[in-house]
């Protein structure tokens, strides 16, 4: 069944208070809700109480302290109705009991490694209690948590701790944690287990005294120091950036190795995937670091964008996720270097989201229907979503922005809000009409925009044509122009900035296209320039420029925007990509101009910033030049062609790339900052490019970074490099990686994730073989993403291949997660999304490997919605 958008109705009832009471037992767990329930005003008056329930059984329950006859409700695994409830406030104590070690859905109340802890959103808390399981009902919560004292010696819920103790004449604990804040249901989280915990005090800006405690497997305390100091960072931050403040005595974050996403925000009592909270320097790398830090962040701003302001439906997702993510872009942007940053965020949301945009599977950000909500926690909801927020930013202004935020804040604390209500608040501070620009919530597909510029010399006049249009995506045909923020700029082919000016660009530079086609008229302008738009990517849009690959390198050398050098690298190595992968054959001197431009980077400029080097020297992805190719891609090629640019890059600059090399191998104590991280990854792209270049001299380099290597970064890259080069160098350091590491899963994961995307014929019966290695647990998500995902996701040319196996295997992996994790299944199955854009005979095998998983009868609603959309004609 569909959900729509246009349904929403209010709740009939509403739920003030919730006391649960959760005896906790591997398999026979108990729960008792006592719900303080009344009509709701807004609702429909004569409606049976209807709640949510999935996978529970019914012990008993009760109206107002009293058994209900058996006559007056129904109750099923699915749900609980009660046809003729009180028209007036009562209550009803529910209990059920249900059983967490068969829980392999990690929905819901599960075990992780012998520990119990939970999930609920979107719809995981009707797998603990029947309940009015929507965003919109929003209750106080009191929980008492009771277990074996040797089983679960820690108890943590929600909010502030109010009591604790022992149960007499038994074995078992409890505690009792109090929620002063309303919240839905999806916010609620318990955690019960054997663990070790670090904290620190923190003080708020107002002075409220705030525990924070993080919570990992007994033993790795040591690895959680960099997200509690993450977290303290993200907490000051937001105080200083968007004057919001911690709100409760205690903030817990709990590490667990069994999680479907990356972590979840439950109010108090953040869970964490716990590969986005352990991190030594031997374990982890410098990305590693750089997303626990993102990812503690995410989930401690949720705080406001999210808990204390939270969603009405599951349509308004983005609401807090787009926001969200936006706000942690903001923070990491502010810790570390903001334009090198920016280039990172933009890199994901062409890969995963244009990408997403241009499949089947392309959906609004604010999506209208759907059949499985936990589909649509998409790049499309949280990085364009994300996009969105910035647009609004660029448009409105610095200071409105803050001021919108303000007021959206302050009107809506407690409330469940709609995209609406945000952006009403900056309509309010501003005074002006967002209507047009909230087309963006609601039009899929990625708007192309080109741009055309024409000098007049005799005038001193320059003229920026501009077009735009959306290609068709599922359910949208006719498309509307958008209002697109241009940040713009003119640069003089000797590298000065014109300061040229045009009434239609504002003091910030930012000029908004809102028409389908719209021109400006810079005046005083000296000589014919190069135009700098879309600086710093000021919207979500593909671009085509009609500049020649010297004008790009004009930018390269010379923009004041750091966001277009790099673009501009990466459009003209992109040209050279697409020309080499579609059969043109290039002279050594059409790639010579990159190359010898790409060569500043390798000293000078390298020095001076070297994450930003390492971001200009490295080539799009094989991915990101099948988008760009779109139609009959031949994944084969896309590899051969990069593999070529990649060695002629090399090979014109060895001498520079080996010095660069050299001079960057750093001795002394590994630190994550992002400097230091800029210095390992450029050294570690120049090493790549070597080896592009001369294997052998590649190879040695390899292999000596892989063994003097004192930190993972380095060690990884290492090995990294030496996968490309079959050989014994290669299948030796694999497997000295796999016995150093054999008891530590998350640094396997990388080797499982290596492997699988080795670009060679044997891969696929190295990932098979690998599946029964003993790491590796089909109901692990880590394990699944890092072997079956890397494979599926990161290896184009070896998933894609012409025989169709790589499908076929995807397809039967799928098939066989999904009798034990449809979320997951689900995700593994969106790697299909770029099966129509494949050549002839990749597009029949990947068709008739779809067909197939179509074709079961009990698939799960999460693969069977997948599946259909992929399938479904345009
Ligand atoms: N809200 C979480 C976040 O911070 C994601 C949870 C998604 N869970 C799910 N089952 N779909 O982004
Ligand atoms: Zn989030």
């Amino acid at each position: 069944s569909v959900t729509r958008l246009e349904d929403y109705q209010e709740s009939p009832f509403l739920i003030d208070r919730v006391d649960l009471d959760v005896r906790l037992h591997p398999t026979a767990t108990r729960v008792t809700a006592t719900l303080a329930l009344r009509p709701n005003p807004k609702g429909r008056a004569d409606a049976p109480l209807v709640l949510d329930g999935d996978e529970v059984h019914l012990q008993a329950l009760a109206l107002d302290g009293r058994t209900i006859p058996a006559a007056e409700f129904e109750a099923s695994a699915q749900g609980l109705t009660i046809a003729q409830p009180p028209r007036r406030p009562f209550t009803l104590t529910i209990e059920t009991e249900i059983d967490p070690t068969a829980n392999t859905k990690l929905m819901g109340l599960y075990r992780s490694s012998g520990n119990y802890c939970t999930q609920c959103e979107a719809d995981g808390f009707r797998r603990i209690t029947y309940f009015l399981d929507r965003p919109d009902v929003l209750a106080v919560y009191t929980t008492r948590i009771e277990a074996d004292r040797d089983e679960a010696p820690v108890l943590l819920g929600n909010g502030n701790p109010v009591e604790a103790g022992a149960v007499a004449g038994t074995n078992r604990h409890y505690a009792v944690w109090h929620d002063p804040h309303p919240k839905p249901a999806y916010l609620f989280a318990l955690v019960g287990g054997r663990l070790g915990r670090i904290g620190k005090a923190f003080t708020t800006m107002s002075g409220r005294k705030v525990e924070l405690g993080i919570y990992v497997e007994p033993g790795k305390e040591d690895r959680a120091g960099y997200a509690l100091d993450a977290l303290e960072r993200s907490m000051r931050w937001d105080e200083r950036v968007f004057g919001r403040e911690y709100d409760l005595d205690e903030f817990n974050i709990v590490a667990v190795s069994d999680f479907n996403m990356g972590a979840m925000e439950n109010k108090g009592l953040n869970i964490f995937n716990d590969k986005y909270v352990l991190a030594s320097p031997e374990t982890a790398t410098d990305a590693d670091y750089a997303n626990i830090e993102a990812i503690i962040a995410h989930e401690y701003f949720h705080n406001w964008s999210g808990n204390r302001v939270t969603c009405r439906d599951w349509f308004q997702l983005c609401l807090k996720e787009g926001l969200t993510v936006f706000r942690d872009q903001e923070f990491s942007s502010d810790e570390r270097s903001r334009p090198v940053h920016r280039i990172a965020e933009v890199k994901t949301l062409r890969t995963r989201q244009f990408s997403e945009d241009a499949s089947p599977l392309a959906h609004p950000v604010r999506p209208t229907q759907y059949r499985e909500i936990n589909n649509f926690y998409t790049a499309t909801v949280y990085e364009k979503g994300a996009e969105i927020v910035r647009m609004l930013k660029t448009i409105v202004g610095d200071h409105d922005f803050r001021r919108g935020m303000d007021l959206y804040f302050d009107r809506c604390d407690g409330t469940a809000a709609t995209v609406e209500d945000f952006l009403r608040a900056f309509a309010d501070v501003t005074g002006s009409d967002l209507s047009h620009f909230s087309r963006w919530y609601a039009q899929s597909g990625t708007p192309r925009v080109a741009v055309k510029g024409t000098y007049d010399k005799t005038a001193q006049t320059y003229r920026l044509d501009f077009t735009q249009a959306t290609p068709a995506t599922p359910g949208q045909t006719d498309k509307e122009p958008m209002a697109i923020p241009v940040a713009l700029g003119l640069v003089a082919r000797d590298g000065r900035p014109i300061a040229a000016s045009s009434d239609r660009v504002n003091a910030q530079g930012v000029f908004v296209l809102d028409k389908a086609a719209d021109s400006l008229t810079f005046s005083g302008v000296p000589s014919r320039p190069v135009p700098s738009v879309f600086r710093g990517f000021s919207a979500p849009v593909k671009t085509s420029l009609d500049l020649s690959n010297e004008e790009l390198l004009v930018l390269l050398r010379h923009d004041s925007d750091a966001f277009n050098r790099w673009q501009a690298a990466q459009t003209v190595a992109m040209r050279l990509l697409v020309a080499l992968s579609t059969g043109r054959a290039l002279s050594d001197a059409d790639s010579a101009g990159l190359s010898s431009a790409l060569e500043t980077f390798m000293d000078a400029d390298a020095m001076r910033d070297p994450a930003f080097a390492a971001l200009v020297l490295t080539l799009p992805s094989e991915a990101d030049i099948a988008q760009e190719i779109a139609s009959d891609v031949d994944p084969d090629a896309i590899h051969r062609a990069r593999t070529e640019l990649r060695r002629r890059v090399g090979i014109a600059n060895l001498g520079q790339l080996w010095e660069l090399h050299r001079t960057l191998a750093h001795a002394g104590p590994y630190s994550p900052d992002a400097a230091s991280a800029g210095r390992r990854a450029l050294r570690n792209v120049a090493l790549d490019l070597i080896a592009g270049a001369d294997r052998g001299v590649g190879e040695n380099l390899a292999r000596e970074q892989f063994e003097t290597a004192s930190n993972m970064t380095d060690r990884l890259a290492s090995m990294s490099v030496l996968t490309t080069l079959p050989g014994d160098a290669r299948e030796e350091a694999l497997t000295r990686f796999g016995e150093r590491y054999r008891d530590e899963p998350l640094v396997l994961d990388k080797w499982f994730a290596l492997q699988a995307a080795i670009p060679e014929d044997g891969t696929l019966e190295r990932v098979k073989g690998l599946m029964s290695h003993p790491a590796f647990a089909i109901g692990n998500p880590n394990r699944v993403r890092s072997l079956v995902g890397s494979f599926a996701m990161a290896n184009q040319m070896q998933f894609n291949r012409v025989d169709g196996t790589g499908y076929a295997f995807l397809a039967e992996t799928v098939l066989h997660v999904d009798e034990l994790n449809p979320q997951l299944a689900a995700r593994l199955l969106t790697a299909f999304s770029a099966w129509r854009m494949m050549e002839e005979t990749r597009r029949g095998h990947a068709k008739r490997a779809l067909q197939s998983i179509a074709g079961r009868s009990n698939l799960s609603r999460d693969v069977g919605d997948i599946v259909n959309r992929s399938l479904e004609e345009k």
